[in-house]
């Protein structure tokens, strides 16, 4: 792909050898808040999704936020400042949106398992639509909304059956996946849905993936929705708008400090995506051409580059050929590496101690499992107790998918705004691990 599109300034770089967010040094927040942390650039977020809204070339566009990727509530209520809508898959989710105060009527509810009172509360929202992704659930909501005597506006999920390249666990879109339902069957709920009358059919959904990095299969599956699109309007069936989902990926790539750096590298290469304007131009064309609205559901593009997770080295030692950094962080914290072998730059808050030599760390969490670690044989500065360390492009299913495993407590997270720094949410203290618990009677 060619990099056109979004230039945002650089949320994290070098200066006077310290990494900054924004106009803060990182070691201050470490030293101020303790870690392990989350730290978020509110610039680069509020950059990112004005991107998306300002890229999208016609006002019959929606861009619904995914919730999944962070759904701090003062992150959703940047985005929705920024004229973000979500797109939610729990009735977790859906509370958190509507709390953020996003209107309801850009609100969509994916997801295959759509429980009881999760129907209830998007139809006592008023959301914009459900997405049915199996013949029984759109049979519960056609009953659900009948004994209220409401209509609720449905969309149908459809798996494309196309194949994107990521990691194995992130493809969603073909047709031995659990997601949507074949075209045939999408074909046949839509028309089930415009006879009944407490249905309304209204779109017309795919999500291929997650972590997708080339744009032609969000394309295809563009295409693929607007031919169905097409077929379903000679057959009366008018949709409102065609949802191709989310899956833009992000660059993860690593940026080696201390070796064969050169000199001149003074700034932390922009992570971003670069590739917004051409993904959002590419994907919403055929539909617009085609008269439809456009639904998108960015999440991880938004969020992943605005925020990093610092952490600090416990201890050192090296053992059978590796030499680890055993650092407060772990998987309970960011799970992706142990998840999905995901790669995430790792880079000292404090350059000084780049004039050591270097040396490959292992960096591992303190939780009892083999798995627990968030970076291989990376080349850094040598280490010791007390060094702080960010882990880069962690704004995406970062904090989202923390737990309290091992007894660990989750995070703070910190939201940067120039100069200023403001907790956004506070570390958990050993009180939460007995939340709502009590004992046997
Ligand atoms: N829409 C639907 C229906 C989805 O299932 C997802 C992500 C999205 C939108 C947002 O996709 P995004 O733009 O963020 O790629 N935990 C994994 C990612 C799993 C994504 C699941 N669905 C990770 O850490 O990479």
């Amino acid at each position: 792909m060619t990099g056109i599109g979004l230039q945002t300034m650089a949320a994290f770089r070098y200066q006077d050898n310290q990494l900054w967010c924004e106009d803060v040094p990182l070691a201050e927040i470490a030293t101020a808040v303790g870690t392990p942390i989350y730290i978020y650039s509110q610039a680069d977020l509020q950059e990112r999704a004005v991107a998306f809204v300002t890229a999208v070339p016609s006002a019959n566009t929606l861009v619904c936020y995914a919730v999944k990727a962070n759904n701090n509530p003062a992150i959703l209520g940047l985005l929705r400042q920024a004229g973000l809508g979500a797109d939610v898959t729990s009735g977790g989710e859906l509370f958190l949106a509507l709390h953020a105060g996003i209107s309801p009527d850009k609100i969509i509810y994916s997801g295959v398992g759509k429980r009881r009172d999760e129907i209830e509360m998007a139809l006592d929202a008023g959301i914009r639509a459900l997405h049915v992704e199996s013949a029984m659930e759109l049979e519960a909501i056609a009953a659900i909304a009948g004994e209220r005597q409401q209509v609720a506006r449905i969309g149908v999920r459809v798996n494309p059956d196309i194949h994107a390249e990521t990691h194995p666990y992130m493809t969603t879109g073909e047709k031995w996946h659990k997601f949507g339902v074949t075209p045939e069957t999408a074909v046949a709920l839509l028309h089930t849905a415009r006879e009944h009358p407490a249905l309304h059919p209204i779109g017309l959904a795919a999500h291929i993936g997650s972590q997708i990095t080339a744009v032609p299969p969000f394309v295809q599956s563009a295409h693929f929705l607007v031919q169905m699109a097409d077929e379903l309007a000679t057959s009366g069936i008018r949709l409102e708008y065609v949802d191709v989902g989310g899956g833009l990926g992000i660059d993860y790539e690593d940026w080696r400090l201390g070796i064969g750096d050169p000199p001149q590298q003074s700034l932390v290469p922009n992570f971003q995506s670069p590739h917004i304007f051409e993904w959002v131009t590419a994907v919403t064309q055929p539909i617009l051409a085609a008269g439809y609205g456009v639904v998108m559901e960015p999440g991880r593009s938004i969020v992943g580059p605005t925020g990093c997770l610092l952490t600090r080295v416990t201890y050192t030692k090296s053992q059978g050929g590796t030499q680890f950094a055993i650092v407060d962080a772990g998987m309970s914290d960011l799970i992706r590496p142990t998840l999905y072998d995901a790669y995430h730059p790792v880079l000292p808050v404090t350059r000084a101690a780049a004039e050591a030599s270097p040396a490959p760390y292992t960096i591992v969490g303190p939780i009892c499992e083999t798995g627990d670690w968030l970076a291989k044989e990376r080349s850094l500065p040598a280490l010791k107790p007390g060094n702080v360390l960010a882990i880069m492009q962690a704004g995406a299913y970062g904090y989202a998918m923390a737990s309290n495993y091992n007894g660990r407590l989750k995070p703070a997270e910190i939201l940067v705004n120039g100069n200023r720094f403001t907790p956004i949410r506070k570390r958990q203290d050993y009180t939460h691990l007995l939340d709502g618990c009590q004992a046997p009677e």
